[in-house]
């Protein structure tokens, strides 16, 4: 079953917006299998952006992540990663569309609230940077 990992950065859970970004992919119907809170290192925080290291505001972007403590997460179900982001909205919130979560609370690029994986593939990098096998517990609702 498809993965995605889900990180509500330092923004996100000073706002007290854990509960609603829970509770949006919870009502959509995702799975969460995987959760934790967890003050982000430096190694990992450039890890898991290492795509952005060339970038303008890698530096900016790490320090942030690793200001203040982030729910990680984890979340399964059929087409997870693309219907999460849709969720999400677009990275700049300004252009996010309202009903997403970017764009029902967010304005600025670099407090942009939470980080959803890009692509199946990405997923399964970060879900294995950022969790351990043993952390995930997959379930079916036996209702
Ligand atoms: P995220 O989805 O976590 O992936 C990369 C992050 O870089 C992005 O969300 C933004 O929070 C952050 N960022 C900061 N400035 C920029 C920028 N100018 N363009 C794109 N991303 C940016």
């Amino acid at each position: 079953m498809e993965r995605t990992f889900i990180m509500i950065k330092p923004d996100g859970v000073q706002r007290g917006l854990t509960g609603e970004i829970i509770k949006r992919l919870e009502q959509k119907g995702f799975n969460l299998i995987g959760m934790k809170m967890m003050s982000v290192s430096r190694e990992l925080a450039e890890k898991h952006y290492d795509v952005h290291r060339d970038k303008p505001f890698f530096g900016n972007l790490v320090e942030f992540i690793i200001s203040a403590p982030v729910v990680a997460m984890v979340w399964e179900g059929e087409g997870v990663v693309a219907s999460a982001r849709k969720i999400i909205g677009a990275t700049n919130p300004l252009s996010a569309e309202p009903g997403t979560i970017r764009g029902d609370y967010g304005i600025s690029i670099g407090r942009n609230l939470i980080h959803g994986s890009d692509a199946v593939e990405t997923a399964q990098r970060e879900i294995s940077l950022w969790f351990e096998e043993t952390e995930l517990s997959s379930w079916e609702a036996a209702l």
